[in-house]
C-alpha cells in the first residue's frame, strides 16, 4: 500500500544534524516529487532546547526525550548524527529493533559494533545506511559494497580526516600553530566534540576500520589499527618537507599482503607531484586499488555540514526507494524519455 509521507526523525541537530533539517525541510518538494512520497521531518532529539540552531524548524518538533522519535509509529527513519559511542549506540539497537530504517554519520558507533548492527537491521527487515560516516560529502561505502564487488581489493591509502588535512594545510601554507588552525576548524564545524579523536588519528582509524572491514570482507576492528596522530609534528619537519619537496599528510593505509591484513594512520611525507599531496583543506581523498579495475580516486570535502548531510541517505530517493520496499510506487518514467 503507498503511503502518503515518508515520517524522519533526527537524533541531533549540531552540525550534520542542521544540514539534514535544512534540506528536508528547504528541498520537501523536490523530494518528494522524487521519491514518490513526502519525507517528513517529525521530530528533532537535542540536549538543551533553549541553545540557538543554524536552522530555524517548524514549532514543536524539538525534543529532549529519545523516546519520542522511537515510540513514534509515524517515524520510519532515524537519523542518528549526535556523535559518540553512548547513547548513539543504545538508541540505534532500539531503532532498527523497533522496525524503523537508520541513518548514521557515526563512525565510532559503526566501527565497534557494525556487524552487530548490519545483522540486527537485516533481523528486523530494514537498513542500516552509514555513507556518511566516511568521507564527508564522498560517496565510498556504496562503491565498497556495491560498485567494486567484482574486485579483489589490492589495498587502499587515504586522507579521510578532513579536521587533520585542515590543520596541516593551514600549517604548511600559513604557518599557523596546531592550536589555533585547530580553533579555526572547529569553527567551520570540521572537528569532532572531542577534537583529540581528530588530531590523534583516531577518527581516521575509525574511518579505515569501516572501510577495510568492507574492502576484504572481514571484520577489523579499530583497535587493530596502528595509529599515530599529527600532535608530535614539529615546524622543522614542514621545513624539512618543504625543502625536499615532500607535502605532510595524515595518511590512513591498509593492504592484504600475503594473506594478512594490516592498517595504519600515521603522519607521512609524500612526494609533492603525487595526487595525494595536492590535496588540501577540508578535503579528503581515498585511492582504492582493485585487482580489475586498477587504482580508483575519490576526492571531496570530507566534512562539514552540507556535504556530510548529502551523503547522510536519508535525503537519497533512490536508496530510500529501494530501502522502504514496496511502501512506495516506482517514479514514472520522464515525460521526455522514449522508448526504441
Ligand atoms: P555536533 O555539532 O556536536 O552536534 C551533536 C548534536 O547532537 C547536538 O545537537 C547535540 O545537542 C546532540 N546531542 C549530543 N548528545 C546528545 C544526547 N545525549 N542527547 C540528545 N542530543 C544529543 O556534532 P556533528 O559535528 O554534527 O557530528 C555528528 C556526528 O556526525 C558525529 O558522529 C560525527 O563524527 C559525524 N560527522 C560529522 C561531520 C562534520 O563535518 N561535523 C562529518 C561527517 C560525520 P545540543 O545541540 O543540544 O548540544
Ligand atoms: N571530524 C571529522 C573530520 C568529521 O574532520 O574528518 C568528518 O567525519
Amino acid at each position: 500500500m503507498k503511503r502518503s509521507s515518508i515520517g524522519v526523525g533526527l537524533f541531533g541537530l549540531g552540525t550534520v544534524g542542521s544540514g539534514v533539517a535544512r534540506i528536508l525541510l528547504e528541498r520537501a518538494e523536490t523530494y518528494a516529487e522524487r521519491v514518490g512520497t513526502p519525507l517528513v521531518l517529525r521530530r528533532v532529539v537535542v540536549r538543551q532546547l533553549e541553545k540557538p540552531r543554524m536552522v530555524e524548524l517548524p514549532a514543536g518538533l524539538l525534543v529532549t526525550d529519545p523516546n519520542a522519535v522511537l515510540e513514534d509509529d509515524s517515524i520510519d527513519i532515524a537519523v542518528e548524527v549526535m556523535g559518540g559511542l553512548e547513547p548513539a549506540y543504545t538508541l540505534i539497537r532500539n531503532a532498527l529493533s523497533r522496525g524503523k530504517f537508520v541513518v548514521t554519520a557515526n563512525k565510532e558507533v559503526l566501527a565497534q559494533h557494525g556487524p552487530e548492527l548490519l545483522a540486527l537491521a537485516q533481523d528486523n527487515g530494514v537498513d542500516l545506511l552509514f555513507e556518511a560516516s566516511v568521507g564527508g560529502g564522498i560517496p565510498l561505502i556504496a562503491p565498497l559494497k556495491r560498485d567494486l564487488l567484482a574486485n579483489e581489493i589490492v589495498g587502499l591509502s587515504a586522507i579521510i580526516n578532513g579536521t587533520t588535512n585542515y590543520i596541516l594545510t593551514r600549517m604548511t601554507n600559513d604557518g599557523l600553530g596546531l592550536d589555533e588552525a585547530l580553533r579555526q576548524a572547529q569553527k567551520l564545524g570540521y572537528a569532532e566534540a572531542d577534537p583529540s579523536y581528530d588530531v590523534e588519528g583516531t577518527d581516521a582509524a575509525f574511518k579505515l576500520a569501516i572501510m577495510a572491514s568492507l574492502a576484504f570482507r572481514t571484520e577489523i576492528p579499530p583497535q587493530r589499527v596502528y595509529r599515530e596522530g599529527i600532535t608530535r609534528l614539529a615546524p622543522n619537519d614542514f621545513r624539512y618537507a618543504a625543502e625536499l619537496g615532500y607535502a605532510i599528510k595524515l595518511l590512513a593505509i591498509s593492504r592484504r599482503d600475503e594473506g594478512r591484513i594490516w592498517a595504519r594512520v600515521h603522519p607521512a611525507f609524500i612526494p609533492a607531484n603525487e595526487l595525494l599531496a595536492k590535496v588540501d583543506g577540508v578535503h579528503n581523498a581515498v585511492q582504492i586499488d582493485g585487482d580489475l579495475t586498477g587504482k580508483v580516486l575519490f576526492q571531496g570535502q570530507g566534512a562539514g555540514s552540507l556535504p556530510t548531510s548529502s551523503t547522510a541517505r536519508t535525503t537519497s530517493p533512490w536508496v530510500l526507494r529501494s530501502s522502504l520496499r514496496g511502501a512506495l510506487r516506482p517514479t514514472p518514467p520522464s515525460a521526455t524519455s522514449t522508448t526504441s
